[in-house]
């Protein structure tokens, strides 16, 4: 995504001194991601050497209990393995913990103080990133008190800044988020919100763009005329574990479908940008979604499925259905699986569908973007029917790469044709484990680089895909709930969508 000059600049662009408060310390987010993230950050020496992060919660604890829990999640969850001692007990010293309401402008006081305080210890001057862990409905709160009890500066000083990462979902609906964003930008300059997606910071959803845009033979033939539909998936074997609550305000389509899977398909989907810049980038990505065709009400009950899973296997382990999940509702509606057909009305992509499918406890864990090409001419080669397509699939996770199905001759006189695969491999290629997506944005926020992350324009065009939907779900309850087993490939109804297009689902 980035030109090397401009990839040389960020690298060597100085990071200021800061410290990164962390609201939510106490929550899944901050155990699985953003603490192995800041651990690895120093580990591989990214980390400013003025530096302190700070948890702050509801909570009652000392600072040697945050310390330790956050050992716990490194051991359990950094990419990293096993925790560097050495390391660890330089980089312990600069973990805090600061008690207080999101609600009372108490704790903001006493945080202020506190900060300050570090200031001076650990010459972190002044500057703030606050990282809004936290539920959604805490964002404008907590921007409201942060700003109120002088935590954050004007845009425009000089001497010392401060940044506001918040956390997806942005809103609810349209109607939500355009309210959030007048609200927090009272208090905020755009220059000061970095809205995280945190698939943009995944190395292999960056390559899309260089794989697009500096690769001379795909570009031809990335359009209506050689491709003919392209396949979206986001498959996790996870359920929604110790999220119950978040769930069953969210939905999958909330949480994975509005905004990851959204910025996929924005970025396979936009045209080349002016430059590298984060502003033409995004002004692309937002025009994707501004051409997509407004989803009706015939769509709603044709191609758009939506499911919940019920008990089932995962790798032969017997597991729980959504609705006996922890903190759920026992005849919750939640969606836990989405499939649906979009299309997206310009001149490159018309009438070529877009199915995107993502579903939580499905038999395996893969995110990939897979292109099928038209048919070769029907002539020569159809060995009693058609031969298979071309796929281009890209692997974003597990197992980083891109593979090209193209059929072959096999050795022999019979000449029967097989596809077979030409496959890519990062891990093969460049070895080792690439930074966490964590890693790579909160890094990015330290130097005050916005390109990866989302633009309001973005998460509000977003949104407006997909709030028409979601009031015609509110109207109608789902009767067949749960739908499908756990570790199956979601419900039924999905395979028949698709397949009434004459078209199949591709195995992961
Ligand atoms: C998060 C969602 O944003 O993304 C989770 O809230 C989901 O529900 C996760 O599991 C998936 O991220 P990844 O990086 O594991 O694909």
């Amino acid at each position: 995504m980035t030109h090397p000059l401009e990839e040389l600049n960020r690298q060597t662009r100085t990071i200021d001194p800061c410290i990164i408060v962390i609201f939510g310390a106490t929550g899944d987010l901050t155990g699985r991601k953003l603490s192995p993230a800041l651990y690895n950050l120093g580990k591989d020496g990214m980390l400013p050497a003025n530096f302190a992060t700070v948890g702050f919660a509801r909570r009652e604890k000392t600072n040697e209990q945050f310390r330790d829990e956050i050992k716990n999640d490194v051991n359990a969850y950094s990419r990293t393995k096993p925790i560097d001692e050495t390391f660890w007990k330089n980089f312990e010293q600069k973990l805090f913990y600061h008690k207080g309401e999101f609600d009372n402008d108490e704790g903001y006081k006493s945080l202020n103080a506190f900060l300050r305080e570090l200031d001076s210890k650990l010459a972190t001057r002044g500057n703030r990133i606050f990282y809004l862990s936290v539920q959604p409905k805490y964002f404008p709160i907590i921007i409201e008190k942060l700003k109120k009890n002088g935590l954050i500066y004007d845009s425009e000083d000089t001497e010392k800044w401060s940044r506001v990462i918040i956390e997806k979902p942005f809103g609810h609906d349209s109607k939500s988020a355009t309210e959030l964003q007048k609200e927090i930008s009272k208090h905020l300059d755009e220059s000061q919100i970095y809205r995280i997606d945190h698939y943009l910071g995944k190395e292999t959803v960056q390559n899309i763009l260089v794989f697009r845009f500096a690769n001379a033979i795909f570009e031809p033939m990335w359009n209506y005329k050689h491709i003919d539909h392209v396949q979206i998936t986001v498959a996790e074997e996870i359920g929604i574990g110790t999220r119950g609550h978040f769930y069953e305000e969210e939905g999958l389509l909330r949480d994975v479908l509005q905004n990851h899977m959204m910025q996929l398909l924005s970025l396979v989907a936009m045209e080349a940008p002016v430059s590298l810049s984060g502003s033409a980038i995004r002004d692309e990505k937002v025009k994707v979604v501004q051409s997509i065709r407004p989803l009706n009400v015939d769509d709603f009950k044709n191609t758009v499925i939506r499911g919940q899973y019920g008990a089932g296997f995962i790798n032969g382990k017997e597991v729980i259905g959504y609705r006996q999940e922890k903190d759920v509702n026992p005849n919750s509606n939640v969606e836990t699986y989405v499939a649906l057909r979009l299309f997206i009305d310009n001149w490159r992509w018309a009438g070529v569908p877009f199915y995107l499918r993502g579903g939580k406890r499905l038999p395996k864990r893969g995110t990939e973007i897979a292109i099928f090409f038209k048919d070769a001419p029907g002539v020569l080669f159809q060995q009693g029917g058609k031969n298979d397509p071309n796929i281009l699939a890209i692997r974003i996770q597990p197992d980083e790469g891109i593979a090209l199905k193209i059929n072959c001759k096999v050795p022999g006189p019979s000449s029967p044709i097989q596809p077979v695969k030409m496959d890519f491999r990062y891990g093969s290629y460049f070895g080792g484990s690439p930074p966490e997506a964590y890693e790579r944005l909160i890094w990015d926020c330290m130097k005050g680089d916005s390109t990866l992350f989302a633009r309001a324009d973005e998460v509000e065009t977003s949104w407006n895909v997909f709030t028409p939907l979601l009031q015609y779900w509110a109207a109608n309850i789902p009767t067949d709930f749960p739908n499908y087993a756990s570790g199956t490939w979601g419900p039924q109804k999905a395979d028949m969508m698709i397949e009434k297009d004459k078209r199949a689902w591709r195995i992961l």
